[in-house]
């Protein structure tokens, strides 16, 4: 083959959609969980599925191809390769593909790529004709997936978050939309001189209480349902804000560091997680932000920016992973 042969390849083989959309309507069908152990003929899962014979047995075919089936004498079943792709194979994989899932629907989202590109908007508003988030509101089962989705990303790196920062310098810590509070429980149990207040909006802030009385931590973590559009719980000393900023276009990020200002009492920090350009941001997650969100992974420099607005000064900025920086702000001294 050509380098010239080679390279078309490539590329196809990069922009072609026929094989990553084979992967979410295999997982969305749940195949690679029905068909592990004995397998199914096609015949009988386009019964069972409600699906056209002949078209699910292409997908089949192509799933083969790919290895994440293999064929029996009666049928297709799962390979040992495939069975990663199953609802239960613990690595949050299925989640992320199936398209009535929060991360599977919002992929889809990537349609509206050009439309995001000409007006910096969210191609999510223009496929699904409202925002992300009111989206996950009116749809418990997305915010489910969503939220967690949210834990099984972390769970690798909260233990890293965790022992990367001198968290103990706080007593009290805000998590400003907290999830379903895997970071705060954690920082909580390592430094049980602490207490934590989580916010979050209230179908998240009930799953993040129940959590939180499951770790034993109830004593020493308040959670509270509510917006980080509104006022802050006050005075604290420190407020966290862990992937959020790059969910919101400059006007949305403005508004919460806002809040976060007005409720730090004077002496108080604001702790910002994020992927950070330059820093370890990939920026293939730039566009995802952008086609979800309306955000994008910002430079240090434009968060600095963002902050200064608000009276926030940086002070300094540690790397807790390969991919997460924490960057701290204080409150500018009054003279
Ligand atoms: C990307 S997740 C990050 C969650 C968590 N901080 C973490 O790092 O795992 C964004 C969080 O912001 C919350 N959120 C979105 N809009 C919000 C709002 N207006 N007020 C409070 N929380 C909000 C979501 O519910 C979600 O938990």
């Amino acid at each position: 083959m050509t380098t010239h042969d080679k390279d078309r390849q490539e590329f196809l083989r990069l922009a072609g959609l026929a094989t990553p959309m084979a992967l979410r309507v295999a997982v969305t069908l749940g195949l690679p969980d029905r068909l592990s152990g004995e397998g199914a003929a096609a015949v009988d899962l386009a019964a069972e599925l409600g699906q056209s014979p002949l078209a699910l047995d292409l997908l089949l075919g192509h799933l083969t191809t790919l290895g994440v089936l293999e064929r029996t004498s009666t049928g297709y079943r799962t390979t040992e390769y495939g069975a990663k792709l199953r609802a239960d194979a613990g690595n949050g994989l299925a989640g992320l593909l199936d398209m009535n899932a929060a991360g599977g629907r919002g992929e889809l989202a990537f349609v509206e790529l050009a439309h995001s590109i000409a007006t910096g908007q969210a191609g999510y508003i223009r496929r699904y004709g409202k925002d992300f988030w009111a989206d996950l509101a009116e749809n418990p089962h997305l915010r489910e997936t969503f939220d967690r989705q949210m834990t099984q990303r972390f769970l690798t790196q909260v233990p890293r978050f965790v022992a990367g920062f001198d968290w103990s310098r706080f007593g009290t810590l805000v998590d400003v939309g907290g999830g379903h509070g895997s970071l705060l429980a954690a920082i909580l149990k390592a430094n049980p001189s602490m207490r934590g207040h989580l916010v979050d909006l209230a179908p998240t802030a009930a799953v993040a209480e129940k959590e939180m009385r499951e770790q034993g931590l109830e004593d020493r973590a308040e959670v509270t349902a509510g917006s980080f559009f509104d006022p802050l719980p006050g005075g604290a000393d420190a407020y966290l804000l862990s992937d959020i900023l790059h969910d919101w276009d400059d006007e949305h990020a403005h508004r919460v560091l806002a809040r976060c200002a007005e409720a730090a009492h004077p002496a108080g920090r604001v702790l910002v997680i994020e992927a950070v350009g330059g820093l370890g941001a990939q920026t293939e997650w730039d566009l995802v932000m952008l086609v979800l969100y309306g955000g994008r992974e910002r430079r240090l420099d434009e968060l600095r920016e963002l902050a200064a607005a608000h009276g926030l000064v940086f002070d300094s900025v540690t790397t807790l992973t390969e991919q997460r920086s924490l960057l701290e702000f204080r409150l500018q001294d009054i003279p």
